[in-house]
């Protein structure tokens, strides 16, 4: 890969995907945008109403869209959803000068998390939510796992991952050179 245009953060809901992005994108002097806040906005309505009222199947439809009109943007951090990249076909239609980051986090701290913001996310709710989460959480490890890159998110804050990212860039930017 060249310089990388744009930076794609992925992981499990809770591991600071968008706190890391927009730490991130004005250190780079780049954009930040967030899938679910894009969806948001084209749907006109939060993801847990997308998700109540008209059901995944649907918001997974809008999500792929903003995605691939995402993916086409330069110098930009992307968000994703916590599901996106696990869904068939994601990985594919990435582009091959972007650097994706995989932030790890354990599914006990990611529940603690997100249930900590509030009703926010659907998979979350109900009855069962942590037996449930569990098992998403170990069907998606490898899909996350294809990031090119992977960070700690539980030991760093979201500043100290998004210097960890620079550094990272940096790196593929000097080895670009000597190229
Ligand atoms: C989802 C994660 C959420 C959001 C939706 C579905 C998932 O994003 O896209 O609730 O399938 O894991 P975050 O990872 O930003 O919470």
């Amino acid at each position: 890969m060249t310089n990388p245009k744009r930076i794609l953060l992925v992981g499990f809901m809770g591991s600071g995907k968008s706190s890391v992005g927009k730490e991130l994108a004005p250190l780079l002097g780049w954009r930040f945008y967030d899938f679910d806040q894009v969806v948001e906005e084209r749907v006109g309505d939060t993801v847990s109403t997308i998700f109540r009222t008209r059901g995944e199947e649907y918001f997974r439809g809008v999500e792929s869209d903003v995605a691939e009109d995402l993916l086409a943007e330069t110098s930009a951090v992307l968000a994703t959803g916590g599901g996106w990249v696990a869904q068939p076909g994601s990985w594919e239609i990435v582009p091959d000068n972007t650097m994706s980051v995989w932030l790890r986090v354990s599914s006990g701290v990611a529940i603690q998390r997100a249930s900590r913001e509030g009703p926010l996310r659907p998979l979350l709710e109900g009855e069962g939510a942590e037996g449930r989460v569990d098992a998403l959480f170990q069907i998606r490890r490898a899909s996350y796992a294809r990031a090119q890159h992977s960070l700690d998110s539980e030991r760093y804050d979201p500043h100290e991952l998004a210097e960890k990212i620079l550094e990272l860039i940096d790196r593929k930017r000097d080895q670009a050179m000597k190229e």
